[in-house]
């Protein structure tokens, strides 16, 4: 594990040391959100976010990569938000797995995308978050997910479902996560 872990921080400078996109990816935030992105909030409705009317995930002691191959898309909605002893211990999660190596300690970004902005790259809910840190970006591509947003990118996002033990671990950094967050309150679908 210790291994995994110096190699993905290895790679930290091939991530994001590069300014280039990836031409392939769409160009602005207006490209149609595919049908593995449909939980982005909406603009004009930022009430009808689909996250407050899912039912919240069970825990269920499952490894991520279990959970995100036995859920369908869309339905993971972390029981964890808001709770304060999740998010404490979410952000001990946060600095035992590298996350600030790329993203800084307190999620501003610095050589990769910040997390406290209202840019997502394939979208903010619960549900594509948590399939991203488990399969990175290589991984949630084959599930069909494509950049919608552009932060200044940089590369991929490597996985992390074989370095979090278990579902309960990945809600728990989901809910520091958001306590990250510094954007509008109408773009909140989590
Ligand atoms: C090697 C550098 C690196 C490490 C380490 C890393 N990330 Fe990332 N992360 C990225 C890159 C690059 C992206 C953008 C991915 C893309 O564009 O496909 C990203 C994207 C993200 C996003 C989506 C951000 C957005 O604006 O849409 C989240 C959330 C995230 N990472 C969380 C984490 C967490 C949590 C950890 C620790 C478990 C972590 N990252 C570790 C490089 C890294």
């Amino acid at each position: 594990m210790m291994k995994q872990l110096l190699l993905i921080v290895a790679s930290l400078a091939f991530a994001c040391g590069t300014a280039a996109a990836d031409p392939a990816a769409p160009a602005s935030e207006a490209a149609p959100a595919g049908p593995t992105n449909q939980r982005q909030p909406s603009l004009s409705d930022p009430e009808k976010s689909p996250s407050a009317l899912l039912p919240k995930s069970e825990v269920t002691g499952k490894t991520p990569i279990e959970v995100v191959t036995a859920a369908p898309l869309a339905t993971i909605n972390n029981p964890y938000t808001g709770q304060p002893d999740k998010i404490e211990a979410g952000k001990a999660v946060f600095q035992g797995m590298g996350c600030p190596g790329c993203h800084g300690g307190n999620g501003g970004g610095g050589m990769c995308p910040p997390l406290t902005n209202e840019t997502w790259v394939y979208g903010s809910d619960d549900d594509t978050l948590f399939r991203l840190i488990t399969l990175g970006s290589d991984g949630l591509q084959k599930n069909g997910f494509i950049r919608i947003g552009m932060e200044n990118i940089v590369g991929p996002m490597p996985a992390f479902g074989a370095l979090i033990q278990s579902d309960e671990q990945l809600y728990e950094l989901l809910a520091y996560l958001r306590t990250l967050y510094r954007g509008s309150a109408k773009r909140v679908n989590w």
